[in-house]
């Protein structure tokens, strides 16, 4: 995929296979994604695109391919390094720590200047303002979704890769919570890669998607191209079969 011009590539994957041990779950997968653009990773159940961000993320080894992160290429040997240079997932499973407070949730992601960034995550989110002395345990599971989220945005990065942060919760609370990513793109510039159940929700914020089906792309464009595209949303469920 080419991207418009003078905008700074983020993320540069090309011809990459992921996977488990000597099973590849993911084949041939190319995505370059700039600064400032969000893209969505479609697809139906067990398509691949967990082990995409997480390969991208550097926490699963790619197992061919070129995988180049805010130029530096993607090392799973060195697991932090993304984070250090910029690159934050919101996992699936959300992974805060219950029993500790929502500010100290945040304060685990921050290097720098504390109070700096807990104040710039907590301007995207700011329902979780008056919930910062809380126990993450005590949160519903909006705002658990939303400190995950404040938390990646804590860490200043500079891509922000988020798992189906759906799951699990209501629609008006991913009408909600969607448009962040949106915003953040343009107002911090970060490469933003979205995997979401919610279709046509991702596609309203997205510039471009990706759509995945048994580990191979079966369609990719622009998001207002792919709106248009009534076979894709049943081949978010159904894979391949559908298109
Ligand atoms: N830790 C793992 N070990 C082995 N296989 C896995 C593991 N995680 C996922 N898989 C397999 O990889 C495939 C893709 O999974 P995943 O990337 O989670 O799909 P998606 O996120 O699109 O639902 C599935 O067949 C799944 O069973
Ligand atoms: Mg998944």
């Amino acid at each position: 995929m080419d991207l418009p011009t003078g905008q700074q590539t983020a993320i540069d994957v090309r011809g990459l296979h992921a996977g488990y041990g000597p099973t590849t779950v993911v084949r041939n997968l190319n995505l370059v994604v700039a600064a400032g653009e969000v893209v969505a990773l479609l697809g139906p159940n067990g398509a691949g695109k967990s082990t995409t961000l997480l390969t991208i993320a550097g926490l699963l080894p790619a197992q061919k391919g070129e995988l180049w992160v805010l130029g530096r290429p993607v090392d799973a040997k060195r697991p932090w390094s993304a984070a250090r240079h910029g690159v934050a997932l919101v996992p699936e499973e959300r992974a805060l720590f219950f029993d500790l407070t929502v500010r100290e949730n945040l304060l685990l992601a921050i290097r720098g200047d504390r109070q700096k960034a807990i104040d710039s995550a907590i301007s995207y989110l700011p329902a979780l303002g008056p919930l910062l002395g809380r126990l993450a345990g005590q949160l519903s599971g909006g705002e658990q979704q939303m400190l995950a989220l404040a938390r990646a945005l804590a860490s200043e990065p500079k891509v922000l890769l988020v798992d189906e942060m759906s799951l699990g919760l209501a629609p008006v609370i991913v009408q909600r919570l969607l448009p962040i990513l949106r915003t953040v793109a343009d107002d911090l510039g970060l490469a933003v890669v979205i995997v979401e159940q919610h279709i046509h929700m991702a596609l309203s914020v997205a510039d471009r998607a990706v759509v995945l089906s048994h580990g191979d792309v079966v369609l990719a464009g622009s998001a207002k191209e792919l709106a248009a595209r009534r076979d894709l949303l049943a081949s978010q469920y159904l894979g391949d079969a559908a298109l």
